[in-house]
């Protein structure tokens, strides 16, 4: 398992070395701060967050290889509730403070007040444009509602799961797995000991690589986090890299190496 600390726009990778990418970027709007400069989702308005991911996009292109795969996960944001901290999105750059990244008052130019801002398919459809094969939408479905009761619309419970391939034909394996059979997956939040606010459940990554990969393959997480693409990977015999600006993230990833091995190894006896 390789770390870096790169920022996921240059990868420091050899053109076509990874089989399979698995990766939740940050969303659009402010709602983590990751706590580094130049960190992606806290562009002005979805075009530019567009655009960002756009280029992270074409450095991922650049290292897959032609039969590789991209599982990319992302959540739907509303364009502005009326109540952040952050004035009018129009006005800004970017949010850069704290107290800013509570969202926008007023929403970008062309969104209305409470409007979904549909990134995820702005995204997806950007990729698709640009010559990506979108070739699966799996609803990952939460079991609880990842927001408090809204007394104006139901509360979101679900992210997005983008299937994209490189070229029109690519490494695809029937698991013979009952999740094969559906596009929509419940899969339960899964934290493990780790800080990270927005960690990715490990069914939603084994899902991923067991499909799309063999053991042996090189897979790859840009935004690593706190690293359970890597482990998951590692579980499963793939070689793995990941990516975070965040150097505290990778730290703890180093730290925590062993311990996982060991309790994946247990689990597997068990
Ligand atoms: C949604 S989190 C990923 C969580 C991860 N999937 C997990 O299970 O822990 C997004 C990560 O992207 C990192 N990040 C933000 N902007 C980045 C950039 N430009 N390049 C690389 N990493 C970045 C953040 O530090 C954060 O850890």
């Amino acid at each position: 398992m390789s770390l870096i600390q790169a920022d996921a726009r240059a990868i420091p990778l050899k053109d076509e070395t990874v089989q399979t990418v698995v990766t939740s970027p940050p969303y659009w709007g402010g709602i983590r701060d990751y706590g580094t400069l130049g960190q992606i989702g806290l562009e002005r308005n979805p075009i530019e967050y567009v655009a960002s991911l756009l280029d992270v996009f074409g450095e991922v292109r650049r290292v897959l290889k032609p039969s590789g795969t991209v599982w990319l996960n992302l959540s739907d944001v509303y364009a502005a509730s009326g109540k952040g901290g952050g004035g009018s999105a129009g006005k800004r750059k970017s949010w850069d403070s704290i107290r800013e990244r509570k969202g926008f008052r007023m929403p970008p130019v062309g969104y209305k007040m409470k409007d979904l801002t549909l990134c995820p398919f702005l995204v997806a459809d950007t990729l698709r444009t640009s010559g990506w094969y979108l070739r699966a939408v799996v609803i990952w479905r939460k079991e609880a509602a990842v927001e408090p009761m809204r007394l104006d619309r139901p509360a979101v419970s679900h992210e997005y799961l983008f299937m994209l391939a490189k070229s029109e034909m690519y490494y695809a394996l029937n698991p013979q797995e009952k999740w094969w059979g559906h596009s929509v997956w419940t899969i339960k939040a899964d934290h493990y000991g780790s800080d990270h606010p927005a960690m990715m459940p490990r069914e939603l990554v084994r899902r991923c690589l067991v499909c799309s990969s063999r053991p042996g393959d090189l897979v790859l997480d840009p935004f690593c986090g706190s690293g359970t693409s890597l482990r998951v990977a590692a579980s499963l015999d793939r070689r793995a890299v990941g990516l975070d600006l965040s150097m505290p993230y990778l730290r703890d990833i180093a730290k925590k190496r062993t311990s996982w091995v060991q309790r994946e190894l247990k689990e597997q006896l068990a």
